[in-house]
Formats: structure tokens, sequence, C-alpha cells
């Protein structure tokens, strides 16, 4: 069996991981074992870390071991908050006017994956199985190719891939066409991104689409194909059964949303259709409340500071207009809470609310309807801009973020739905989330990297 080497810019530090990237790949790491590695900038102390030669630090661990390469922080901080989330990440999620390019971002993001390669280079085997995630990593194979490393690299986008129109937004984009295809498999979260994926490699002349379904970019075949990421469904849903957080008072009807405070899981819609949702149906002022956890995240971005700030606004004037005595219409927590909690809350809410303007997945839409109580679930209300519309789109009941007052009658519709119709919906995505889980995720997505690697192999030996 090859050595699964996972690398990722962020690593399973705490008990309490923040984005579905970490909380996915540890679950899978947890149990198959290997090496991952990620990036550290040097002001961060890696708990237990020991000096493992130039630029690296590692932490042997139980399952899994883990490197982390360390960088300078001031470039770790043009990489990671510059070009990652303020180019590549607003251009994944078609938010064109908030890309801020600077020549220094993209060299600091070029300089950092050639310094990962030489990390990654230095403890990889040659039958080792690469697995590199997400946009912070997109030049990674092409370093690592330039370091002589053969091995077959797969890799794994997490967010929407951008469209055709808007890709060329970015400088260079034909560098980012060859980083990808320097990937024996790209894998990506939906459908619609491997349309989006094809477009844009049809608009370049070097680019050539072969009878076996892989991609040619200059001198390169590699392949594009969708893996749906999932969760552990079924641990998810026993913590779910065993936690003991409440949401009080229990007489009330709650509704939850979680998520980190990004910009692209339109919390701000989601607050004000609350808020209409309050004004139509005046029965329900006093009776249902609505739990948004927003965990802080890239708070150096000024984005992310702006959208916080127009949270606590339209948090304020809801409760301004509908709280009472005892009651108040949204509880907003601008913080993380341990996952074993947020089962709990989700298990108990009568509506989970995942809204995303665009998401690659949203792990959260999973994770809510694991967690229900299977006798008498809660109602999953999704837009259809989150990649897990693809699989559960059918059985969710569909709101529309760019339309306030779609989305308030959607909740309405969603805290009056009957217990037999509540049902029949979680069983069939309850089925879905539980089949299609993150070992079915990793599998087929490992699998479909091996077969390229023995063909390769079987293509050197004829
Ligand atoms: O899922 C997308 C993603 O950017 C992951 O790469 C990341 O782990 C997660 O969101 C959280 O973001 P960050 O690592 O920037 O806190």
């Amino acid at each position: 069996m090859s050595r699964l080497v996972v690398v990722s810019n962020r690593m399973p530090l705490g008990s309490n991981p923040s984005g579905g990237l970490v909380v996915a790949l540890q679950d899978a790491m947890e149990k198959g074992g290997g090496l991952w590695i990620g990036v550290q900038p040097d002001a961060d102390v890696l708990e237990g870390a020991e000096p493992a030669g130039e630029n690296a630090v590692s932490v042997p661990g139980a399952n899994f071991d883990r490197v982390a390469a360390v960088v300078p922080a001031s470039a770790y901080d043009d990489y990671y908050l510059g070009y990652a989330n303020s180019v590549l990440w607003p251009l994944c999620h078609g938010r064109m006017e908030l890309i801020e390019q600077r020549p220094h971002y993209r060299a600091a993001y070029e300089a950092i994956n050639s310094r990962l390669a030489k990390v990654v280079a230095r403890f990889l085997r040659p039958d080792d199985i690469l697995w590199v995630h997400d946009y912070h990593h997109l030049p990674l194979a092409a370093a690592l190719r330039a370091e002589g490393v053969q091995n077959a690299i797969g890799f794994f986008l997490h967010i929407p891939f951008p469209t055709a129109a808007n890709i060329h937004a970015v400088t260079g984009v034909e560098d980012v066409m060859s980083w990808i295809s320097q990937y024996d498999l790209v894998g990506l979260q939906t459908q619609r991104d491997v349309s989006s994926a094809m477009d844009v490699f049809r608009q370049f002349p070097d680019s050539q689409f072969l009878m076996d379904g892989s991609l040619r970019f200059r001198n390169r075949t590699f392949e594009i194909k969708s893996f749906p990421i999932g969760i552990d469904a079924a641990a998810f849903r026993d913590i779910a059964a065993r936690s003991r957080a409440r949401l009080a008072p229990r007489a009330r009807r709650w509704i939850i949303g979680a998520e980190r405070l990004d910009y692209s899981k339109g919390l701000p819609h989601r607050l004000r259709a609350f808020g209409k949702l309050l004004e139509t149906e005046i029965d329900l002022q006093g009776a249902v409340s609505f739990l948004q956890i927003a965990s802080p995240t890239r708070e150096d971005v000024q984005a992310y500071r702006e959208i916080r700030e127009e949270l606590e606004q339209l948090s304020g004037a809801v409760n301004g207009r509908f709280s009472d005595i005892n009651y108040t219409p949204i509880q907003y927590l601008n913080r993380g809470v341990p996952r074993d909690r947020l089962a709990g809350l989700f298990r108990q809410a009568d509506v989970g609310l995942v809204t995303p303007l665009a998401d690659g997945m949203n792990l959260v839409a999973k994770e809510y309807v694991a967690a229900q109580d299977a006798e008498d679930p809660g109602v999953l209300v999704l837009s259809g801009f989150a990649g897990a519309h693809e699989q559960l789109g059918q059985h969710a009941l569909i709101a529309n973020p760019y339309d306030i007052e779609q989305m308030a009658r959607t909740i309405a519709a969603a805290l009056l739905m009957p217990l037999e119709e509540r049902i029949e919906r979680h069983q069939a995505m309850l089925r879905i989330v539980m089949e299609q889980d993150v070992a079915w995720w990793s599998e087929s997505f490992l699998n479909a990297l091996e077969a390229k690697r023995l063909g390769s192999e079987f293509l050197s030996i004829l």
C-alpha cells in the first residue's frame, strides 16, 4: 500500500478546527494514516514540534504525522491574506469587486509554494500518493515537478471553480492553467464546477479534449472530475444524539445557521429574510428565534471586517424592532462553538439555514441533516448556490438569497411543514449523506488517482 501524503495550508492543531477542509481530511487521516504537510508562519509555534531540517518542523502523531513548512510571517500574509484570500477567494466566489491584485502578493504566493515544494520533496518517498488541497497551492505540482518529483499528484479544490468570464480578471491566467495541468487528477466539488473548468480550458488554443475524457494542456495530460466532499455522517449523528447542548427556551421554535463569518455565506441576506419573516408573519413574533453562529475568520482582510460590522448592525436592527422583555429574536454569536455542542444545537433546531451566495460544497448542510432525530427531523433550507444543492437540492427547501421575500416565505413553509413530509425529505437526504460520506469521497478520489498512477506506470513500461 502506498503512503498518503496530504498537503494543505491549514492543519489540525486544536480541538476546534475551523472550515470544512480540516474537518473532512482529519477524519480521513485518522482512519487511514499517513503524513500531513501544512504551512506555518514562523511567528506561530506548533505545540510539540521538533526541527525537521531546513524550514520545517515535525509533530509525530498516533495515527498520522504532521510536518509544517515554516515560512516568514510577512511573506505568509502576502500569500494567505493577499493572493489566496484577496485574489483567488473572491475570484472563485464571483465577488470580482473585492479582488485586490498586487505584484508582491503573487510573488509571495509563488515563493511560498516553491519553498513548500522543497520541504514536501524532502519527505516524499517514490511510491507515495500525494494529495494537495485547495486554492492556496495551485502552483505546488509545478514547483514539485521542478524539484524532480515524479509521483502521482492529485489536487482537490474545495471552493467553486471560477467561470470562463471571471477567470480573466486574474493577471497571468495562462500560468494558472499551466499550474493546474501539472496535476494528474484535479477534483472539483460539483458537475457545475467541472463545466466551468471545461469552459475555461476551451478558451485556450493550447487545450485539447481527448477521447478518454482527459484534457491536454500544452505537453501535459490530466483529468478533471467531480468528487463531492462528504462528512463522517455516522459519527456526527452519534455526537448529536449524545450532545447535552440545549436551545433555550425549548418551548420556542428555533432556526439555526452556523458558518465562518465569510461574505460568501450570504449572512446579511439571511438576517434580512428573518426580519421580513417576523414582519409578515405576526404570529411568529415571540414564537421563533434565530441562532446565528458566525466564527471569525481572515479578520485582517478589509472585506471581512466590513461584513462583520454589517451583521452587527443588521442583527441589532431586527432585535431592536422585534425584541420583548422575554424575547430576543436573533441570538448572534461571533465565535466558534465546539463540534459536540454544535451537533446538539443542530439536532434541536426546527430549521437549518444554509443559504450561501456561492459555496464549494457547504458541509454544514450535511451536518444539519446528519444531526436530526429521524423521528422528528428539522427542515433544511438550502440555496441553489451551495455545492450541496447538486446532491440534496431535490429534497431540501430551496431559498434564493437574492430574493429576501422568497427566502422569508421559504422559512415560513419550513416552520409549517407537517411531520410526515419532514420525515420523507429527511430520510432521502440522510441516505445520501450517509452513503456519500467522507470515506466515500476520499476513497473515490484516491482510487481514481491510483488508477492514473498505474496507467502511467504501464505506459512507461511500454
Ligand atoms: O473550504 C475552504 C477553506 O478555505 C479551506 O481551505 C479552509 O480550511 C477553510 O475554508 C477555512 O479557511 P481558513 O483556513 O482561511 O481559515
